[in-house]
């Protein structure tokens, strides 16, 4: 597969929405921001395709041929994440039919049915006829196709795909029935066609809950699958004519609806969009580019940004000044290979009207947001190659299955409050605050590859996954697990024998009943050093099979019994957190697990910054940012280097402001 020779820097454009002569002032506002890269052609079915056989590429030519000449690499969009209006009212079965089960008209975006025959004809022809004709350009670089797929559909080409998919799994109706459990509230299955989609007018319960959370399991698992079979009809549409450029879709950090460690292995590289709201923890942007670079575990591409502002939330504050650079360092020191905006000049109509673009209404470089993303562009073009594709390295693991967020949050209790990504974090924001590097991994990693794994709310032990973390802590691994975890199979049926089943030797303790906790409930853990935290959420009441007490339960008819435990299994350890302690609470006990582990962070006196290091093959390249409103002083084992980004030397006395970023490049031979 084709590399990128630069760091990719441009992002969303569409010159099909202006007239002609704003396009020479694209051109050269563009070169003034070191703009090197353009997406184009996300949107344009209707325009490529005016009726059913029928197509025009003349615009299209155009505009590629313009960025030819000015050697833009091409980031070519397949246009099909939105509909042409002739088809909807042509074929409504492309159409899709909502969880309510209501049949939708022509309209928005993101909404083609992917089972309809006629979707899947047009999409795949349009994506053929357009490598047919750009695929030998070298100035297109990456192939985009369709936009950030997601939803689902419950028509009857859906239903009719599910029965096959379902077939295809279970082979016989009583493999079917057996892993649905269909005798509870005696569902029992007697012919395939019995089968029904799982949504507001069947399965569905109240807060999106279903009846039975194994047949929306393999709802979800078959919707990813099926939206997935469109993605590789057009990979493999291209592939007929452009043996080479890699091929991407821009996916959407810890989005629930696809299983993207699946999807990641058909795309040739993982390119995603971070729309942070004003208030989304730096941890948590931070986690999802972890999760995207663990996808591949490769570099990936930031698709898209927005340079200043959104549009969709609830309130799209600006991006302070040094903002938008800081982000596109973080993000970079996650292990992007590319700076892409959405988008670079800001519509004149339609619902993103008020989005932030590199060019603002007002249509001149001489804007804040103009010049901050010129300053950017100008030391990226300075960078050129260092960091393409360097390495991050992790000696922690983070365990991240799609499988398990989908069951977790369907199941009925025993809180509402159980989110699966909220979860997750908690636990990754401990090592972020450390600068110990962490990769998101899924549920059948390579564990030995790691010091420590961590797998909050495991929810759902699928087969084999008992017998590897055995494995890994039997070899000297640390391993983290919580309350909710072991608790069901593939199927969503309960390993029986006690919780957490199948986990229960590695953590050396059986759970007997789970407590909810309202939210204005608590308890206390009183820790064997004395200390004391709340906790809250859920309570697990366990008793000790050859672990080790680590904080007991303070109060309640369950006061007293242990809390959080730490087993020793073979050479390594178990760490079984049984309810959800305060913040300080959960520090202290992962300061002991990582202390088991021995995992190292980035290096000292990091207070307060995030570090973050990529690896050439001869060097160590540090990220040093601030995100924190208190100013920081450069840690001394950084100094003496010279900034890539300013030139200068960096000393004791170089002082961090919030947003400030420099990067470090140490020789390592
Ligand atoms: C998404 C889409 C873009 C645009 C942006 C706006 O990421 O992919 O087309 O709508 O949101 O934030
Ligand atoms: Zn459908």
């Amino acid at each position: 597969m084709k590399k990128f020779d630069r760091i990719l820097y441009g992002g969303d454009y569409n010159p099909n929405q202006w007239p002609r002569e704003i396009w020479a002032e694209d051109m050269r506002m563009f070169r003034d921001a070191h703009i090197n890269s353009a997406t184009i052609n996300v949107f344009s079915w209707a325009k490529l395709q005016p009726s059913e056989d029928e197509y025009d590429f003349s615009e299209l030519d155009e505009i590629v041929e313009m960025l030819s000449d000015e050697n833009y690499d091409i980031v070519l969009g397949t246009s099909t994440g939105a509909l042409p209006a002739w088809m909807a009212a042509k074929y409504p079965e492309v159409e899709r039919t909502d969880y309510d089960g209501r049949h939708h008209k022509f309209g928005q975006r993101h909404n083609a049915c992917p089972n309809s025959p006629i979707f899947q004809k047009y999409s795949k022809r349009l994506a053929r006829k357009l490598a047919q004709r750009y695929g030998g350009n070298p100035h297109v670089k990456c192939w985009h196709i369709s936009n950030e797929y997601g939803g689902e559909c419950f028509c009857e080409n859906c239903e009719k795909a599910f029965r096959i998919w379902l077939k295809e799994k279970y082979g016989t109706l009583e493999a079917l029935n057996q892993a649905w459990n269909t005798e509870f509230w005696g569902h029992t299955i007697y012919d395939w066609n019995e089968v029904v989609l799982p949504n507001a007018l069947s399965e569905g319960l109240w807060d999106g809950k279903t009846a039975f959370a194994g047949i929306s399991v393999d709802y979800k698992r078959f919707n990813s699958d099926g939206i997935l079979a469109n993605y590789v009809a057009e990979r493999d549409a291209i592939r007929e004519y452009d043996k080479e450029t890699p091929i991407t879709t821009n996916l959407m950090g810890t989005y629930k609806g696809l299983d993207y460690f699946k999807w990641a292995k058909e795309m040739d590289i993982i390119s995603w969009d971070n729309y942070p709201s004003y208030n989304t923890p730096w941890s948590g942007t931070a986690m999802c580019h972890d999760l995207m670079r663990g996808l591949k575990n490769a570099p990936f591409m930031l698709m898209e940004q927005t340079p200043s502002q959104q549009n969709w939330q609830p309130y799209n504050s600006l991006k302070r000044p040094g903002q938008m650079r800081a982000q596109s360092y973080q993000t970079l020191a996650h292990g992007a290979d590319t700076i892409q905006f959405f988008q670079l000049r800001r519509s004149i109509g339609g619902c993103e009207k008020f989005h932030g673009a590199v060019i603002a209404h007002a249509g001149t470089e001489n804007t804040r947001v103009f010049r901050e993303v010129s300053q950017l562009g100008a030391e990226l073009e300075k960078l050129g190659d260092t960091i393409l594709g360097s390495r991050n390295e992790a000696q922690v693991g983070i365990v991240f299955d799609w499988d398990n967020y989908w069951a977790l949050e369907y199941a009925s209790g025993p809180s509402v409050d159980l989110s699966y990504v909220n979860q997750i974090h908690m636990y990754y924001q401990y090592f972020y605050d450390r600068n110990i590097a962490v990769d998101m991994i899924p549920f059948n990693a390579d564990f030995q590859k790691y010091k420590m794994v961590v797998a909050p709310v495991l929810y759902m032990v699928k087969e084999g996954m008992a017998e590897e973390l055995e494995a890994f802590a039997q070899n000297g691994g640390t391993l983290v697990t919580t309350y909710m975890s072991g608790i069901v199979g593939q199927s969503d049926n309960v390993h029986l024998g006690g919780y957490p089943g199948p986990l229960r030797k590695l953590a050396g303790v059986w759970v007997e009943e789970i407590d909810a906790l309202a939210p204005e409930q608590h308890n206390e853990v009183l820790m064997n050093s004395g200390e004391k935290y709340t906790c809250s959420l859920v309570c697990d009441l366990m008793h000790l099979e050859g672990a080790q007490c680590l904080g007991a339960y303070g109060t309640d008819f369950y006061k007293g019994m242990p809390a959080v435990t730490r087993n020793c299994y073979g050479k390594g350890f178990v760490y079984y957190v049984g309810t959800q302690m305060e913040e300080a609470g959960l520090c202290s006990v992962l300061d002991q697990a990582a202390a088991d582990a021995a995992v190292e962070s980035v290096g000292p006196e990091t207070e307060g910054l995030e570090v973050v290091c990529r690896r050439t093959q001869d060097s160590k390249i540090y990220f040093i940012m601030n995100f924190g409103d208190q100013e920081r002083r450069m840690p001394s084992w950084l100094c003496h280097n010279r900034d890539l980004l300013s030139g200068e030397m960096v000393s004791e006395g170089t002082i961090l402001r919030k947003y400030d970023t420099y990067v470090i490049q140490v020789r390592i031979r």
